[in-house]
């Protein structure tokens, strides 16, 4: 007898036992504003997470649970970082140079590498490889000047169900002629890769004008007009990051305020707007930046690299400015989200200032998530949102251990783990549900 009843593909539940943190909701003080299991319960339900509570208090309401038991490891949502170029992966750590010099003589040559799509797609599962085991889920990436290679990148995402915002930087002057497009060419190729991706599963798409040296006016003009035209796309690029860069802006812009004035000129500063850097910022800026609700990428490890100076964190958040901390790879040293947090807090210290470590993991996580507007996905371990998370074992070598041995707060924790933490403290990465990173089990 045939059946009226659809067929509902069983869903797969998994539990996961470890001490678990996160901000569930926005926080003026995430100091305090955490929530923390000692002995915690998630449980997820295919690609979404379903609760998340103390686990003996919660787990008998549930028969037969499939539970992954992390007892001692410390569960957290996964790391997003807020600003990132994907074809700089190979060349981290080149020496010696300040910002406009390391553009033309590391940057722009490998660049060009990316014309090749079957090169860019080999490079972007690196690129993905190096988030997940450094335990970063999400991230607003700067792909090179090709569309095919930025097809590629969000082809390698989707492979995993990944949420990525990405975009083709627009560049069509004061760069090699071999990576520049056109006014005209910039706008359709975006527009044809919005139409490809934005909104496509978890993909987001952003409209990326790699910074105002590098393209005219009528770029400009083509890229804000495109932004009008599509309002849920983000938009990211370069800001006030280095002094003779700025010197630059103002000569090529003469009629322009200030340097965000070039942009803010085109419709290029709004909420979901997300500018690398804002260094150097006049009083003017930080205030245009708060009027139109735009964010902030802190990038530490790129800003002492390149030499380019100390972010100002207490001012932005006075001016409650979102900002979000972001490894700037390969400006950026490491991959590593935790690394960053400790030069966050070293910057901060340089600029008398105390980060405050849940503070650091907030702009990292839920903080980050707010400032895009996608805190209903992730960011947070809220029930509903999207099942991206993190297992990190603070215990990961012999140094750690000896450093944990004795009780320690939930602060203390994550100080520790910024300092001497990295890749090696990853135990496993989940996204939407699934492993995509496990730890090699270390031979007894
Ligand atoms: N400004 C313009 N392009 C770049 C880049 O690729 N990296 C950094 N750090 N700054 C930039
Ligand atoms: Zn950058």
């Amino acid at each position: 007898m045939q059946s009226n009843t659809t067929q509902i593909k069983p869903s797969s539940i998994k539990g996961f036992r470890a001490q678990i943190l996160h901000f569930p909701v926005a926080s003026g003080s995430p100091k305090s504003d955490y929530v923390f299991f000692i002995d915690g319960l998630l449980v997820t339900r295919n690609d979404k997470i379903e609760f998340i509570g103390d686990y003996k208090t919660n787990i008998n309401q549930y028969d037969n649970l499939d539970v992954h038991d992390y007892s001692g490891k410390l569960l957290l949502p996964g790391f997003i970082d807020s600003h990132m170029h994907f074809p700089q992966t190979e060349m981290l750590a080149s020496f010696g140079e300040q910002l406009l010099d390391w553009l033309t003589d590391y940057t722009f040559p490998v660049e060009n590498k990316f014309a090749d799509t079957a090169y860019a797609s080999a490079i972007a599962d690196v690129f993905l490889r190096q988030l997940y085991r450094h335990g970063t889920t999400s991230a607003m990436v700067y792909s090179s000047v090709h569309k095919g290679a930025t097809d590629a990148l969000f082809q390698a995402a989707q492979q995993h169900n990944m949420l990525l915002m990405a975009g083709k930087v627009c560049m069509d002057r004061n760069c090699p002629p071999f990576l520049q497009d056109t006014a005209q060419s910039a706008q359709q190729d975006s527009a044809d890769l919005i139409n490809s991706w934005h909104g496509k599963g978890r993909s987001h798409y952003v409209i990326t004008p790699r910074f105002a040296p590098t393209s005219t006016e009528a770029q400009l003009a083509a890229l804000g007009e495109l932004a009008q035209q599509y309002p849920s796309v983000f938009i990211q690029t370069h800001l006030s990051e280095n002094h003779n860069e700025i010197a630059w802006v103002k000569s090529l812009y003469p009629e322009r305020k200030h340097y965000l004035d070039v942009y803010n000129h085109y419709g290029l500063v709004r909420k979901g707007a997300i500018f690398g850097h804002g260094i150097h910022l006049e009083p003017d800026e930080w205030q245009c930046l708060a009027e139109k609700g735009a964010s902030i990428a802190f990038c530490p490890t790129s800003n002492l690299f390149l030499g380019s100076g100390l972010f100002d964190l207490a001012t932005a958040e006075r001016q409650n400015i979102p900002v979000m901390l972001a490894t700037d790879v390969g400006g950026g040293t490491s991959f590593s989200m935790l690394r960053t947090l400790g030069e966050a807090y070293k910057v901060c210290q340089l600029r008398g200032n105390q980060l405050d470590p849940m503070h650091g993991l907030y702009l990292m996580t839920q903080g980050a998530a707010l400032g895009l507007g996608l805190e209903q996905q992730i960011g947070n371990l809220n029930p509903g949102t999207d099942a991206d998370f993190i297992i990190l074992d603070p215990l990961f070598d012999e140094l750690s251990a000896l450093r944990f041995k004795h009780h320690h707060t939930p602060q203390d924790l994550i100080f520790a783990l910024s300092m001497l933490g990295d890749d090696r403290a990853t135990v496993a990465t989940y996204i939407a549900g699934k492993p995509v990173y496990q730890a090699p089990v270390a031979p007894r």
